[in-house]
């Protein structure tokens, strides 16, 4: 989502579009502004393109030189007219735009509703706007400080009161925002292109950090209202280098957003005993226990998701599972017997063969479970039941974070439907629970060590083929590896199942090829690092990429990738990172245009 907001001595309206304009390569599916007009606050906001907004306020203007504005990528709610930020109280004098998730508001939407609050939308943001009027006693800060000790989850907001008009509050906790400073005038904005055209000179807002705006200032506080001083920074950054929060392309950009993406994909999805729970699914414990059989079905990358989903819902539900690619689901005349679950898996949720092997599996008389990132999408309306990934808006061809919350979403339902059949082993299926909490910081270190994956980039950018090898979760993200490498660096490459290769794939290795041999699976080293033997022997290279506490595996290998140690069920979450950084360095290498690969698209709606 993005914010924006603006106070100043000019006209409002213009600044906040122009804004929301800038923020539109993020990709949204609604917007809205709050501007304190003569006659009092005024609020207006549409589903849809922006352009739908702009003719609502062409025809009726709202004149005010304070306000906050918000492009949506829904989350809590579909896109539409009264889900679009900015939300306002029941006497519509406070509003609020939000980026963010708010773990509590089902608790919180009770408890205000009971004292009267009337609400209109399903955005677990217009909670905030309820709450601070509630607290609201004269004072705007004060009500927001305390209403931030109500609130958990992650939060960038901006507030606007008619009660205090000459006032602008914005406030941050794991969601970026960053404060303008002008002459005469100050801005809001989630990200830097917002507020570029007008200023240069910023506050970047930490966690647990407030700003106070007028015309004249900012103030600068803590959540909790302690006066700070911050450093003023120059942003040297153009427009495109800006959308890109100064990293070279949108898929490097979002390789870096998969720790934050990993927090808002786990976020709320935790359960009493500390094991994850997903009633939010709204599947009775009867439907979960009616279920005999899984099919996945996915294309491209969220398939190879789906191929690593297929063993942990094997492990921990013990149901079994298949896994199609959807456009052979669909002809291949599937048995869908009682009691099959049909599981989509979609990034955007418009994939025609995804949707057309989910059309196919309901006639069959299949229960349809879909997991998207995108909330409103064709898929959503289709499936029964919908796990969200909390990944944002992706915007390079070569699918990184979506997929790895893709990963995370099946993680998570294999934990929940063991728990509700009953099973899992409650001991076992609560490590895995608070391992998956530790993902987040593991991933992050891998992210940061890309240096290591920069210089084995150099080498294998050189290379006419290559092969990435493994067996059990290492094969699937193997798969994924090799397709996000073919995809922008355009190098041959195949993913094989390392104990497959002596049946046919083996005549191809010759004098140094390159062979990426994933062993991150403890019970399969040993067979996997015969296989590593095998292609040595006949003078390929090999990068191993192996788990903190398997050095020992590093005379195997000609190069190792060490990475932090995690449950083996889960390793794909982690180990498919430094493919990703591969692929994105070697494609960077052979000088490629890596977020628009040639004849790809990031959405493909015909079959
Ligand atoms: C396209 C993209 C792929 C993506 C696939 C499925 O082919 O280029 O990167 O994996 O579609 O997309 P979806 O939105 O259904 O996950």
């Amino acid at each position: 989502c993005g914010i924006v907001g603006y106070i100043g001595n000019r006209d409002s309206q213009s600044i906040l579009v122009e804004g929301l304009k800038k923020l539109e390569y993020r990709g949204y599916d609604s917007a809205g502004v709050a501007i304190v007009t003569g006659t009092g606050l005024a609020v207006k906001k549409a589903k849809g393109r922006l352009a739908e907004l702009e003719s609502r306020l062409h025809s009726e203007p709202l004149a005010g030189t304070v306000g906050i504005g918000h492009t949506r990528w829904a989350t809590h709610g579909k896109p539409s007219d009264a889900n679009s930020h900015p939300h306002t109280d029941t006497t519509s004098k406070f509003s609020v735009v939000h980026n963010g998730i708010i773990e509590n508001y089902a608790e919180l939407r009770r408890e205000l509703a009971a004292k009267g609050h009337v609400f209109v939308s399903e955005t677990d943001t217009e909670v905030v706007s309820h709450l601070i009027a509630d607290l609201y006693q004269g004072d705007i800060v004060k009500a927001v400080s305390e209403a931030t000790r109500h609130i958990r989850g992650a939060f960038a907001l901006a507030i606007l009161t008619e009660h205090e008009p000459d006032k602008l509050v914005a406030v941050r906790q794991s969601s970026p925002l960053i404060i303008g400073v002008g002459d005469g005038e100050n801005f809001i904005g989630s990200d830097i292109p917002a507020i570029l055209q007008h200023t240069r000179n910023v506050y970047i807002l930490d966690d647990h950090e407030m700003a106070v705006l007028t015309r004249s200032g900012v103030e600068l506080m803590t959540i909790e209202g302690n006066f700070i001083a911050k450093q003023l920074s120059t942003v040297d950054w153009d427009l495109a280098a800006a959308e890109k929060n100064g990293f070279d392309h949108f898929m490097l950009k979002e390789m870096h957003e998969q720790p934050q993406a990993y927090r808002d994909t786990l976020s709320g999805r935790m359960g009493e005993h500390g094991i994850v729970s997903l009633d939010e699914l709204g599947m009775t414990d009867e439907a979960i226990a009616a279920i005999r059989a899984i099919h996945i079905v996915g294309c491209g990358t969220a398939y190879h998701a789906g191929l690593a989903g297929k063993g942990a819902l094997e492990k921990l539900a013990g149901l079994p599972v298949e896994t199609d690619l959807a456009s052979e689901y669909r002809y291949r005349e599937p048995l869908v017997m009682p009691g099959t679950l049909l599981i989509a898996v979609s990034q955007s949720g418009e994939t025609a063969d995804t949707l057309a092997a989910v059309r196919e599996a309901k006639r069959r008389g299949a229960l349809i479970l879909a997991i998207t990132n995108v909330v409103g999408s064709s898929l959503t309306r289709e499936a029964d039941h919908t796990l969200f990934t909390w990944a944002g808006p992706e915007i390079a061809v070569a699918s990184t974070k979506a997929y790895t919350t893709q990963l995370l979403a099946f993680y998570m339902l294999a934990i929940h439907l063991a728990e509700k059949r009953g099973v899992g082993e409650r001991g076992r299926l609560a490590e895995l629970s608070r391992e998956l909490q530790q993902l987040p910081d593991k991933v992050e270190r891998v992210v940061a060590g890309s240096a290591a994956v920069q210089t084995m980039a150099r080498r294998i950018a050189q290379a006419q083929s290559l092969f990435f090898i493994g067996r059990g979760p290492d094969y699937a993200v193997a798969m994924e590896g090799s397709l996000k490498l073919k995809e922008i660096s355009y190098i041959q490459s195949e993913a094989y199942a390392a104990g497959e290769l002596k049946h046919g794939t083996l005549a191809l290795i010759e004098q140094d090829v390159p062979v990426v041999a994933l062993a991150t699976q403890p019970a399969l080293l040993e067979k996997t690092a015969s296989n590593v033997k095998e292609v040595k022997a006949r003078g390929a290279y090999v990068y191993g990429l192996v788990m903190e506490g398997h050095e020992a595996l590093e005379d195997t290998f000609d190069e190792v990738l060490t990475l932090p140690a995690t449950d083996p069920l889960l390793a794909p979450a982690i180990s498919v990172v430094p493919l990703q950084l591969l692929a994105y360095y070697t494609a960077v290498e052979r000088g490629n245009d890596v977020d628009k690969p040639r004849n790809l698209a990031k959405s493909v709606t015909v079959e």
